[in-house]
């Protein structure tokens, strides 16, 4: 299953995991996660980790559980060809957030969100994130750290949402370098 069930109201305990930044050794069991949640081929997965892990406009993070990666996620400037874009600016995006199914609703997805913030908190004075319109459970999850919804007319190069339209969402509290990138860019 792509997106996690929507579920308000099943709080989980809280688990005991360590959240840090990513290590070579840690890219294995992310790739793994990530084909196991997306399919595609494990090598370009691992690939593509590596990029964040090496990029440094780029924080990979995980969260260790007895050991064992049980989620990662990335923070990372992404840069959009303006003739492809539509209403999406260049700037400092969550991406790539996944926990294991065995371990959601422990508080992990809140914690990786947590750390991608603190690392971007001397970096970013805005800080995006799109979603799925039909995944609330990363809706509700980033909500209380200050995101809002900007937009669902826009379009990121390369990503397509399944099953609906995404959500661009900013962080309440940052400034957009172009505010009104809406109006600049929308075709
Ligand atoms: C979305 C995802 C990362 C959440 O991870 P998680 O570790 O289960 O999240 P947390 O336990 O930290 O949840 C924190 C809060 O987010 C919200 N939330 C998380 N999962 C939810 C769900 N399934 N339904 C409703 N709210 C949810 C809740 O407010 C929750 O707080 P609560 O448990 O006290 O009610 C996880 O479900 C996942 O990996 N999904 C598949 C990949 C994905 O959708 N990634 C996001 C792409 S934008």
């Amino acid at each position: 299953m792509l997106f996690a069930p929507f579920a308000p109201d099943a709080h989980g305990s809280s688990v005991d995991a360590l959240v840090r930044p990513a290590r070579t050794d840690d890219l294995a069991a992310c790739a793994a996660l990530s084909q196991q949640r997306n399919g595609g081929d494990l090598d370009a997965w691992f690939g593509r980790l590596a990029l964040d892990l090496e990029d440094p406009e780029a924080h990979l993070v995980i969260a260790e559980v007895d050991g064992a990666v049980a989620g990662h996620a990335t923070a990372r400037w992404l840069s959009f060809a303006a003739e492809l874009a539509c209403n999406v600016e260049d700037g400092w995006y969550l991406t790539g957030l996944l926990v294991d199914p065995g371990h959601r609703r422990g508080g992990l997805g809140r914690r990786l969100v947590q750390a991608r913030l603190d690392w971007l908190a001397s970096r970013a004075a805005c800080v995006w994130y799109f979603a799925a319109s039909t995944n609330p459970a990363s809706i509700a999850l980033h909500k209380p750290f200050g995101f809002a919804e900007v937009t669902r007319d826009f379009v990121v190069p390369g990503v397509s949402f399944r099953g609906g339209e995404g959500v661009l969402c900013r962080r309440a509290g940052s400034t957009s370098l172009a505010p009104t990138f809406a109006l600049a860019r929308h075709r």
